[in-house]
């Protein structure tokens, strides 16, 4: 057994801004884009959903018995797998309703629109997926075309959670700072995302896209 604090590099008796922050150092020192391993990465975020999972009399509660976090068991993933919880809109949609990326209430709206399940919905993605094999090993055909980080058809906007993103890509720091993501090679490393997919249409990523080719499945 491992201790979640140990991991995380935190005392005992550290609070919840404490182990953010630790867990924000720890998981891009420990993703496999960064010189980590997917192993290593999985790790630190099991401990860090441990520990913030805690009551608030620091008692842990994922594991339905009251153990303390320091008892659990990290090499075993109590929710079969780490899976990221992945909920997603067609940026094709937003101009159908005359919604915006801004809207802080997008998702609300999605939920109560009654779209197609293309459209709008929930995945789970496994942390050794990029986000956008895990869209199409659930059967998902969302927009590509390089696969490697030098267009931008496979964008993405992040309405929630983070997506890592390899030095080598395309991506203007502007775009990347708005929250703009390849999909292609951007693996999550929040347990929860919400992404606009398809956002290639807009014109500012117009540059960056390419013609489609013939792996190009929209
Ligand atoms: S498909 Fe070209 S960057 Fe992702």
């Amino acid at each position: 057994m491992v201790s979640p604090f140990d991991v995380l590099g935190v005392d005992d008796d550290a609070d919840e801004a404490d182990v953010e922050r630790a867990y924000r150092e720890r998981v891009k020192e420990a993703h496999p884009d960064t010189g980590g391993s997917m192993e290593e990465f999985q790790l630190v975020r099991r401990a860090y959903r441990s520990l913030s999972e805690r009551d608030l009399n620091g008692v842990a509660t994922n594991g339905s018995d009251g153990t303390d976090p320091a008892d659990i068991d990290l090499t075993e993933d109590a929710d079969g797998g780490g899976s990221i919880h992945v909920e997603f809109l067609d940026y094709e949609v937003l101009a159908d309703y005359g919604w915006s990326l801004d809207d802080d209430d997008l998702f609300r709206k999605a939920s109560h629109a009654n779209l197609g399940e293309a459209e709008y919905g929930r995945l789970l993605v496994q942390p050794d997926e990029s986000l956008l094999e895990g869209a199409e090993n659930r059967g998902f055909g969302w927009p590509f075309s390089c696969r490697g980080g030098a267009c931008a058809n496979c964008a993405v906007y992040l309405v929630e959670g983070e997506l890592s993103q390899p030095a080598n890509h395309i991506m203007p720091d502007a775009l990347a700072e708005r929250g703009f993501r390849l999909s292609c090679n951007g693996y999550p490393v929040s347990d929860e995302l919400k992404v606009v997919f398809n956002v290639k249409h807009l014109p500012e990523l117009d540059d960056l896209i390419l013609p489609p080719g013939p792996f190009t499945r929209r």
